[in-house]
C-alpha cells in the first residue's frame, strides 16, 4: 500500500491579490506533491484562505462589501492563480477558514479546551497587517513599530481568554532537539529554540465582539470571537476530518504533517501550533520548513511597501509568448534561489534563466534530438546504445534532494544531465554520421541513446513544469504512459521502432542579430 504523506502550504489572507511571496509557498508544495505522486506516494496536498479577523474586515469595509462577499471573490483570485500556474487539480482541499466544517472544529476545540483556558484583561501592542500582538514591554512607546513589520501599532485592552504556554516550554525544546518535529532550515530551528530560551507569554486566543465582530463565534462566551491564528491553524485538522474521519488517522497521526511556511510565521507554527496539539493530545507536524523571502532590491515583497509583482503578469504579460509560460516562472522561482534563504526577484534574472538554461539548453536538446530521429529515423524511436555518464546517479541525487527540499539542488542535477546530453551530440556529431553510410548503427545508437535521456529528463522535472514535462512526454510519443519515478532509472525503457510524436519548440525566443 502507498505510503501517505500530508503537505499544506499556509492560508494566504485575502485582503489582497496573491504576489509572488504567495505564489512561491503554493508552487514549492505543488512540486513536492508532484514529486510523492511521482514515487508512487499517496499525498493529500492542501492549500487554502484565511478570511477572519481585523484586517479582513477592514479590507471590506473599504471595498463596500460584506467580509463574506470580500472573502469570496478574494478566494476566487486565488483559484485563478493555480489553475493558471498548473496546481488546480493537484491539491486535494482548497480550504476556506469560512467553510462550516472548519467552523464547526474550531468550537469543537474551543469547548475542549475550556477547561485550560484563563479569563482576564489584556493589554498589548497590535500590528494589524500582521494580526500579531505584542507586550506592552516589548515595544517603545515612544515609536511604538511593529517588531515584524515596523508598521505603527496601536495599544489595545480588553477581557479575553488565554491559554498558558510556559508550562509546555520545556517538552515543546525537548521534541524539537530530538527532532520530533523538524524545523528546517537550521538557521530557523535555533530561531526557535532562542524563542523557548525565554519564558513563554500566555496567547491570547479570542477577542471581543464589539471590536472586531468577523470571526467565529467562541461557543462558551457571546461576546467574543475567536483570534484568526487560533482559527487558521486549525485549518489542518479540519481538512483531515479530525477527529473521527480515517483520514485524520493515516495523513496526519501516521503520515505526520509537513506544513511550508514563509519564515515570517514560523513562531505562530513552530511555537503556538504544536501546543494547541498538544493540548488536544494531538502529535506535533513531523516538519515545518519556513523559506525565504522574494525580496525586491533589499526589501520584502508584501503590499503594503508597494513593491509586489503580480504572478498573473509575470506569467501573461512578461512571458505572454512562451506557450509554457506557467512552467518557466515555476522554473524561475524553484531554480534561482535554494529553499529556505531569501532571494531577489527581478525581470533580468528571469528572462536569463529562460534564455540559458531553458531555451539554449533544455529547448535546444529536445528539439535536435526529436528533428534529427524525424530526419534520420523516419520519425521512428532508435534502439539506444549506452548510456552517458551523468544518468546513473540522477536518481539518487534527486532522491536525496527532495528528501531535504532542496528543489534548486534537484533541478541543478536534471540540468547538468541537459548540457552532458548536449555536449554529447557536440561530440557524436549525428548529422556527420548521417553522411557516412557505414556509420547507421552508430547514428541510430546516438540518437537512441539521446531519446532515453529526454525520456529522464521528462519524468525527472513533471513536479517542477508539469506541461513542459507532458509535451516532451507527447513529442517522444509516449501519449498517455504514466510518468513513474522508479523508471528514471530503467535504461533503455523505450520501444524500439516506436513512431515519435510531432517536435515542438518548447521555448521560442525572438531572433537576436548578436
Ligand atoms: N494567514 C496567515 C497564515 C495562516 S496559516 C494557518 C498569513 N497569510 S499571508 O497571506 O500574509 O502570508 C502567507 C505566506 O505567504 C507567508 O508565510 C509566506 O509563505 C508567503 N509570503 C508572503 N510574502 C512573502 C514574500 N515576500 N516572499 C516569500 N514568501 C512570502 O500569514
Amino acid at each position: 500500500m502507498a505510503d501517505p504523506v500530508y503537505l499544506t502550504t499556509p492560508l494566504y489572507y485575502v485582503n489582497a491579490a496573491p504576489h509572488i511571496g504567495h505564489s512561491y509557498t503554493t508552487v514549492a508544495a505543488d512540486c513536492l506533491a508532484r514529486y510523492h505522486r511521482l514515487r508512487g506516494d499517496d499525498v493529500f496536498f492542501l492549500t487554502g484562505t484565511d478570511e477572519h479577523g481585523e484586517k479582513i474586515a477592514q479590507a471590506a469595509a473599504v471595498a463596500g462589501l460584506s467580509p463574506k462577499a470580500f472573502a469570496d471573490r478574494a478566494a476566487a483570485t486565488f483559484h485563478a492563480l493555480w489553475k493558471q500556474l498548473g496546481i488546480e487539480g493537484s491539491y486535494t482541499r482548497f480550504i476556506r477558514t469560512t467553510d462550516p466544517d472548519h467552523e464547526a472544529t474550531v468550537k469543537t476545540v474551543l469547548q475542549r479546551l475550556k477547561p485550560l483556558l484563563r479569563q482576564g484583561t489584556y493589554r498589548f501592542w497590535y500590528c494589524v497587517p500582521c494580526e500579531t500582538s505584542f507586550g506592552l514591554s516589548e515595544i517603545d512607546a515612544a515609536r511604538p513599530a511593529c517588531l515584524n513589520c515596523q508598521r505603527p501599532v496601536s495599544q489595545v485592552e480588553e477581557e479575553d481568554y488565554f491559554l498558558e504556554l510556559e508550562p509546555h516550554r520545556a517538552w515543546l525544546r525537548d521534541v524539537i532537539e530530538r527532532e520530533q518535529m523538524r524545523i528546517w532550515p537550521v538557521e530557523r530551528r535555533n530561531e526557535v529554540l532562542g524563542m523557548l530560551a525565554q519564558p513563554l507569554p500566555e496567547l491570547c486566543i479570542t477577542r471581543p465582539r464589539s471590536r472586531v465582530p468577523w470571526g467565529i463565534d467562541v461557543p462558551f462566551s457571546p461576546d467574543h470571537v475567536t483570534y484568526v491564528w487560533f482559527d487558521a491553524l486549525l485549518n489542518y485538522i479540519t481538512a483531515l476530518g479530525w477527529p473521527d474521519d480515517p483520514r485524520f488517522a493515516r495523513y496526519w497521526q501516521e503520515a505526520g504533517a509537513v506544513h511550508l511556511i514563509g519564515k515570517d510565521i514560523i513562531r505562530h507554527h513552530a511555537l503556538y501550533w504544536p501546543i494547541i496539539l498538544r493540548a488536544l493530545e494531538l502529535k506535533p507536524p513531523a516538519l515545518i520548513f519556513a523559506h525565504g523571502w522574494w525580496k525586491i532590491g533589499e526589501q520584502k515583497m508584501s503590499k503594503s511597501l508597494g513593491n509586489i509583482v503580480d504572478p498573473t503578469v509575470v506569467v501573461g504579460q512578461l512571458l505572454k509568448e512562451q506557450p509554457f509560460a506557467a512552467d518557466i516562472y515555476r522554473y524561475f522561482l524553484l531554480r534561482e534561489v535554494p529553499f529556505g534563504q531569501d532571494g531577489a526577484f527581478s525581470e533580468e534574472a528571469l528572462m536569463k534563466r529562460l534564455q540559458d538554461d531553458l531555451a539554449n539548453d533544455l529547448g535546444n536538446l529536445v528539439n535536435r534530438t526529436l528533428s534529427m530521429i524525424q530526419r534520420y529515423c523516419h520519425a521512428q524511436t532508435p534502439r539506444a546504445g549506452d548510456a552517458i555518464s551523468g544518468v546513473s546517479g540522477l536518481s539518487a541525487e534527486i532522491a536525496s534532494a527532495m528528501e531535504r527540499l532542496e528543489f534548486s539542488a534537484a533541478l541543478e542535477a536534471i540540468m547538468r544531465l541537459v548540457t552532458q546530453a548536449n555536449q554529447y551530440i557536440e561530440q557524436t556529431a549525428p548529422w556527420k554520421l548521417a553522411k557516412q553510410p557505414g556509420e547507421a548503427k552508430t547514428l541510430q545508437a546516438v540518437l537512441g541513446t539521446l531519446a532515453e535521456v529526454i525520456r529522464i529528463v521528462a519524468i525527472a522535472l513533471e513536479p517542477f513544469m508539469p506541461r513542459v514535462s507532458a509535451s516532451i512526454w507527447a513529442q517522444l510519443g509516449l501519449g498517455d504512459a504514466p510518468r513513474r519515478l522508479s523508471d528514471l532509472s530503467r535504461w533503455p525503457a523505450l520501444t524500439a521502432g516506436a513512431p515519435i510524436g510531432t517536435p515542438q519548440i518548447l521555448f521560442p525566443l525572438p531572433r537576436t542579430n548578436a
